[in-house]
């Protein structure tokens, strides 16, 4: 749900400065709150964000009252259809915002791409030859290390790690770099980078979560985004009320953790 107004017509030279996927093996780890309320606080300092959803759950479309049962035009068919533009797919949203909406077809789409041999870097091209300009796009991807987390990942620059501070976190860092090597070595992205590794669900009452950072910061140094996002109530009430949490609560840790974020993914250019 989102209640915000629809703005359509978009214009502009073609340029996207920054394209970031939001990728974790793990569900439950904060990938798609952090797309949706990064983005969100990007386009409150100004930027021009384009968010993608290519998860098959398409919770991020739902957020947006789009019924991903109903898309007729979606991130499926963009990658499915090569007539299909990012013009033809594209939302509007608020405040330079929009949305590449995904759909359930998305489900089907890792044996379709792979039975009709389509080429995974078609988000990537569709973005190369798209005339609409963008400061930001975050793509937010699947649980598991299936196609379609493959196909965000050619399309990206960077990637944005977001990752749960417990005992089995530092296992999973290790998986999703491993992924990030070989799509680099081996798939074509030579120069996909890491923006950073994001702590989420932070919780400094914890008996644990403070020595496990401790740990990530130790081994993971500059690689660890300075920023850590909070376990806050309001971050998950926020969507009830068709809200991001920047948006629902400002005042809250979870909000002033997004912007702060934001601020740092625009200083590390
Ligand atoms: N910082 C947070 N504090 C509290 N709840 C959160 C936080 N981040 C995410 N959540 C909630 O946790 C659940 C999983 O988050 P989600 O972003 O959907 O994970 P993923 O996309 O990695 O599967 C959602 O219900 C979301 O509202
Ligand atoms: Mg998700």
């Amino acid at each position: 749900m989102y209640n915000g107004i629809i703005v359509f017509g978009i214009t502009g030279q073609a340029c996207v400065s920054r394209i970031i996927a939001v990728a974790n093996q793990k569900g439950g780890v904060g990938k798609t709150t952090t797309t949706l309320n990064l983005g969100v606080a990007l386009a409150q300092q100004g930027a021009r964000v384009l968010l993608v959803d290519l998860d098959p759950q398409a919770s991020l479309t739902s957020f947006f009252s789009l019924d991903p049962y109903r898309m007729e035009r979606s991130t499926y068919s963009l990658l499915m259809y090569p007539e299909v533009t990012i013009a033809r797919i594209i939302r509007p949203l608020v405040n330079g915002l929009s949305l590449l909406p995904g759909s359930v077809d998305l489900a089907t789409a890792a044996i379709r791409l792979v039975q009709a041999n389509l080429p995974l870097g078609r988000l990537r091209s569709a973005m190369r030859e798209s005339r609409i300009s963008f400061d930001y796009v975050l793509i937010d991807t699947p649980p598991g290390l299936n196609v379609l987390t493959v196909v965000g990942l050619l399309a990206a620059d960077e990637v944005l790690v977001p990752t749960q501070i417990n005992h089995t976190a530092i296992q999973g860092v290790r998986a999703i770099q491993d992924v990030i090597k070989r799509i680099r070595e081996n798939m074509g992205n030579p120069g996909l980078a890491t923006t950073g590794i994001l702590a989420t669900f932070f919780d400094s009452d914890s008996a644990y979560a403070p020595q496990t950072l401790h740990e990530l910061r130790a081994l993971l140094k500059e690689q660890l985004c300075q920023t850590v996002i909070p376990y806050d109530p309001s971050v998950a009430d926020a969507p009830y009320k068709g809200k991001s949490v920047v948006d629902f609560a400002p005042e809250s840790q979870g909000a002033k953790a997004y912007l702060a974020l934001a601020s740092e993914l625009a200083t590390t250019t």
